[in-house]
């Protein structure tokens, strides 16, 4: 219907967004899409085919014969590649430390990035990434560039790893910021914020208080349209 409208949410790595994003559409009613599972969708796909970011040829084959499918569900979205189930095995440290790398890639941009703008067509959708406010989905609504200092965002991902990983907390803070530094680089889309977007530093704010920002937001865009 005609009230709904579409929701970017782009930030770096551990800043809140799916928390947050996955939240604001419940609220709303809305379909929350995570565009980083994609793009470790298909750097789970390669690295399982033994192809490496330093072969586009084979990189370009494979991101254009795969089937990745999202599914959105109550809690959260489950993520299938050829049909096979990889929600969970595309959070691991081994593709987390790769991503960025596939993700640099042009057709897997391109590949993924007309997937994602297909899901956004018929509005209602609230969107995380890196590159969806400034490129997949130029014409968002409303758009967020949701950040947090890169200590915080090491903390928050150190406590939730921090039981099953042998990590340190200054070890997870070097590979986010390497992480970012390689998203903010790349040529294709890179991590940038929108000149329309509204930028939420979520440093010393709780969950809630994202969320709770991000609504207001909408629900003043909204009223705004009408
Ligand atoms: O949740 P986390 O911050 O660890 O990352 P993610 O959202 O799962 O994204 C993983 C990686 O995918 C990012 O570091 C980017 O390299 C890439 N990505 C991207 O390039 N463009 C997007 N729209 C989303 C993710
Ligand atoms: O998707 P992204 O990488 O931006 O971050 P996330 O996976 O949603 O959030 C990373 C962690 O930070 C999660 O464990 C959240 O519960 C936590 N978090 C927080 O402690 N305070 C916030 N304001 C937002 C997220």
């Amino acid at each position: 219907d005609n009230d709904r409208m579409n929701i970017a949410i782009d930030g770096p790595a551990g800043a809140g967004k799916s928390t947050v994003a996955r939240k604001v559409a419940e609220q709303l009613g809305y379909v929350y899409i995570d565009t980083g599972a994609m793009y470790r969708a298909v750097t789970l796909c390669a690295q399982r085919a033994g192809v490496s970011a330093e072969q586009p040829d084979k990189l370009d084959q494979l991101a254009r014969s795969l089937q990745i499918e999202i599914e959105p569900g109550e809690h959260g979205q489950s993520v299938f590649i050829n049909g096979e189930e990889v929600t969970s095995l595309i959070r691991s440290r081994e593709v987390t430390l790769q991503v960025s790398h596939f993700a640099a890639n042009e057709t897997v941009r391109e590949v993924l990035g007309t997937m994602q703008r297909q899901l956004a067509a018929r509005k209602g959708v609230v969107m995380d990434g890196r590159d969806i406010g400034s490129h997949v989905l130029p014409d968002a609504e409303l758009k967020i560039f949701l950040t947090a200092s890169v200590k915080e965002r090491a903390m928050r991902r150190f406590r939730e790893i921090a039981d099953s990983q042998i990590i340190t907390l200054e070890q997870l803070e070097t590979e986010i910021a390497e992480r970012d530094r390689l998203d903010e680089q790349r040529d294709i889309s890179p991590l940038v914020c929108a000149s329309d977007a509204v930028v939420l530093d979520s440093t010393g704010m709780t969950i809630d208080e994202v969320i709770q920002a991000i609504v207001k937001l909408s629900r003043t865009k909204m009223a705004e349209a009408k």
